[in-house]
């Protein structure tokens, strides 16, 4: 099957995809009268509906970047509304979980150069992952800081971390390290190989740090302007 094929019906696919996630949104915000175990469904559907819309936005990335076509277009950025586009997306996903998310910084002051819908799937990858492999009441640190000709985005967790022998796989494509701690968690292990090809592709690099049992921090280094 040729890169363009699959390009097209990922496209396809993202059309109902945000149909979906919009309707679910919608519906939720009508504040519907649901029992207890049509609530727990209502997660789980808005949960797969995150997944899909995940799926292909980072489905598209890949064959975009096997087939040469990946290009970035680099301009100027706020990094906290990037944040907060991606906690609009997500928000609900941390409520569920009982994460708490916060921002060690404010508007106005970390502007990077970067391409918008690149950096946005950068973030959410980095932060739905903080979430997703954190403890049930656990908290989520969003950080920007200036380094010269660089600024890092970090995003620390206070989740199970990365087991010592997962760390080589960690950036392969659907490399997934599952245990008791991740039962019903949803993902297809394309995330982190998205994440490096998106960095790189903006001219970046990712980091990260991690101590089993502790958490970890995921570092996206992004050009300041
Ligand atoms: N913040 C994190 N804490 C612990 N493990 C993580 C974290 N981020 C990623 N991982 C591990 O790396 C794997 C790959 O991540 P990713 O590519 O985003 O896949 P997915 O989120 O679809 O499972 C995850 O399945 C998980 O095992
Ligand atoms: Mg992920």
């Amino acid at each position: 099957m040729d890169d363009d094929f699959i390009d097209k019906v990922a496209h396809e696919i993202a059309a109902p995809a945000t149909a979906i996630k919009g309707y679910l949104r919608l519906i939720n915000d009508t504040n519907p009268p649901f029992t207890e175990v049509v609530r727990e469904y209502f997660a789980d559907l808005n949960e797969a509906g995150e997944h899909l819309s995940e799926l292909v936005d980072n489905l598209l990335v890949v064959v975009r970047a096997k087939g040469g076509r990946l290009m970035a277009k680099m301009v100027e950025l706020d990094l906290f509304d990037v944040f907060e586009h991606c906690m609009s997306d997500l928000d609900w996903l941390a409520e569920r979980r009982n994460v708490d998310i916060t921002s060690g910084f404010e508007k106005g002051i970390m502007k990077v150069r970067a391409d918008e819908q690149m950096l946005i799937l950068s973030v959410k990858n980095m932060i739905s992952n903080a979430i997703k492999f954190n403890r049930f009441g656990g908290s989520v640190i969003v950080n920007a800081k200036r380094e010269d000709a660089m600024t890092k985005l970090t995003v620390s967790d206070t989740g199970y971390g990365i087991k010592q022998e997962f760390k080589e796989k960690l950036f392969l494509p659907f490399a997934k390290a599952r245990g008791d701690n991740t039962i019903g968690v949803s993902g297809s292990g394309l995330g982190l190989y998205v994440l490096k090809i998106l960095a790189e592709s903006m001219e970046g690099d990712i980091e990260y740090n991690s101590i089993e049992g502790e958490g970890s921090e995921f570092i996206l280094k992004l050009n300041t302007v």
